[in-house]
């Protein structure tokens, strides 16, 4: 009796990845794998890994390291993800009881890969793909978010902002067909998902291989495929953001009230060594499309500080913009240093306590702007999906369509189901949640 296989997989970084995983985990399945809980248990342990910044790195090689003793029993290891891309074979060297390392552009090649790792083979590579035009599509996918169905639309990026090392790890931008997304909702629709979400590094340079629609027509499509209630989309560049999105959200009622909007500086002169290709102007003046669509559309970002060569003067403009826009939820990080990028022969003139100084003054000014923003929502009847539940603290939880945490009770006995719709008093807000009660 051949003994039975194994796999043991912990995904790191964006969703975009926690996706990526999904399809690894059918595509192993598919090949009579079982998942297991623990490294301890497995006979493959895989690691799906980012590279986005310094620390999120750092976290890989920490297990390869505090598991690598499990190798002497047999158990073979595999890289996956931005990280594998970026270091390539590195890894081998580093870690030498690593069999497998892959970037994702090669994921299409994961039988074939698994086929020699089963044979006992222990330096197979998945590295030569990043400038493949196909994308990753598998009937397979085993989805692991029982109330969110995710969709890929649009791999790789074309951007080439000077920090960022995602065009190196993910490969050249490449966008799969209309069909086969809908097909994808369809088919999402009818496992009993009411959620989708479109993924990609830039979902707003979406181009349909088949020419017959663009990334606001594709998404009201999605937005009508029967028994879909909610999509979201993430992520967009300003760049690409064109005003037809905004008007999709506003015609197609499932399209929720959110859109993420990463700016990432304030400052002309940062946003140009950035290479964002937009000024602060052009940023605001797509705000002000959202600001002024019929519906309250929620808005986010991310920001980076500390930018090399980012003055205390153009932090504040920063913050000027902070204060302008008034968004809902920011996701600010250090400026970390990448290997392959523009930036990386920029000198990191920002000390790094200088960088921690200035992402605390810009979180503490956000939550409260969010204190105030929230606080709108105080006496609003509000639709919640339900996510999970704490039973220890009687509290369901859950999102509004504007994305927003909503922490709520329930009368009945019995809470409801995560992926169901409850409509929701607001009866208490804080910077970063909502609370109430199911009416
Ligand atoms: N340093 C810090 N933050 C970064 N991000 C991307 N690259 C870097 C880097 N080198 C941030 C950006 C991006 C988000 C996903 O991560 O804000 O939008
Ligand atoms: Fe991390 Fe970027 Fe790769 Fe996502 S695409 S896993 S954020 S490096």
């Amino acid at each position: 009796m051949t003994p039975e296989k194994t796999f043991y997989l912990e995904t790191f970084g964006c969703q975009m990845n926690a996706h990526d995983s999904e399809k690894v985990i059918g595509t192993l399945r598919e090949r009579g794998y079982r998942q297991v809980e623990s490294e301890e248990e497995a006979g493959l342990i895989l690691y799906n890994t980012c590279s986005i910044r310094d620390k999120a790195e750092q976290k890989v090689f920490h297990r390869l390291n505090d598991y690598k003793r499990l190798h002497k029993e047999g158990k073979r290891f595999g890289v996956l993800g931005c990280v594998a891309q970026q270091e390539g074979e590195n890894i081998f060297a580093r870690a030498p009881h690593v069999s497998l390392v892959s970037g994702s552009a090669s994921y299409r090649k994961l039988p074939e890969m698994l086929a020699r790792l089963e044979a006992g083979e222990t330096r197979i590579t998945g590295l030569d793909d990043r400038q493949t035009e196909e994308t990753f599509e598998t009937e397979f996918t085993a989805r692991q978010n029982p109330y969110r169905g995710y969709i890929t639309i649009i791999e790789g990026c074309d951007k080439f902002c000077s920090y960022c090392v995602v065009p190196y790890t993910r490969g050249k931008e490449r966008s799969r067909s209309s069909s086969s997304v809908l097909e994808e909702a369809r088919r999402i629709a009818g496992l009993g998902y009411t959620e989708i979400q479109l993924l990609g590094q830039n979902v707003n340079s979406y181009r349909d291989p088949e020419g017959k629609c663009s990334f606001a027509e594709l998404l009201a499509a999605v937005g009508q495929v029967p028994g879909i209630r909610r999509v979201r989309f993430t992520t967009s560049h300003p760049r690409d953001f064109t005003r037809d999105i905004v008007e999709a959200i506003d015609a197609v009622p499932t399209l929720c009230d959110h859109v993420h909007l990463p700016v990432q500086s304030g400052s002309a002169r940062v946003l140009k060594m950035m290479a964002r290709e937009y000024t602060p102007e052009w940023y605001l003046e797509r705000i002000g499309w959202i600001k002024a669509a019929r519906r309250t559309i929620s808005i986010s970002t991310d920001i980076i500080v500390g930018f090399p060569g980012e003055t205390e003067d153009d932090f504040m403009q920063t913050m000027e913009l902070l204060a302008e826009v008034e968004y809902d939820c920011v996701f600010a990080f250090k400026y970390s240093a990448r290997p392959n990028t523009p930036a990386l022969v920029m000198i990191d003139s920002v000390p790094d306590v200088e960088k921690s100084n200035r992402l605390q003054v810009l979180l503490d000014r956000q939550r409260e702007i969010q204190r105030v923003n929230y606080s709108k929502h105080l006496g609003q009847i509000l639709e919640v999906m339900i996510e999970g539940q704490n039973p220890a603290r009687g509290q369901i939880s859950g999102r509004s369509s504007q994305n927003k945490p909503v922490n709520f009770t329930c009368s009945q006995p019995i809470a409801p189901a995560p992926g169901s719709y409850v409509q929701v008093r607001i009866t208490a807000t804080g910077p970063n949640s909502l609370t109430g009660v199911a009416v």
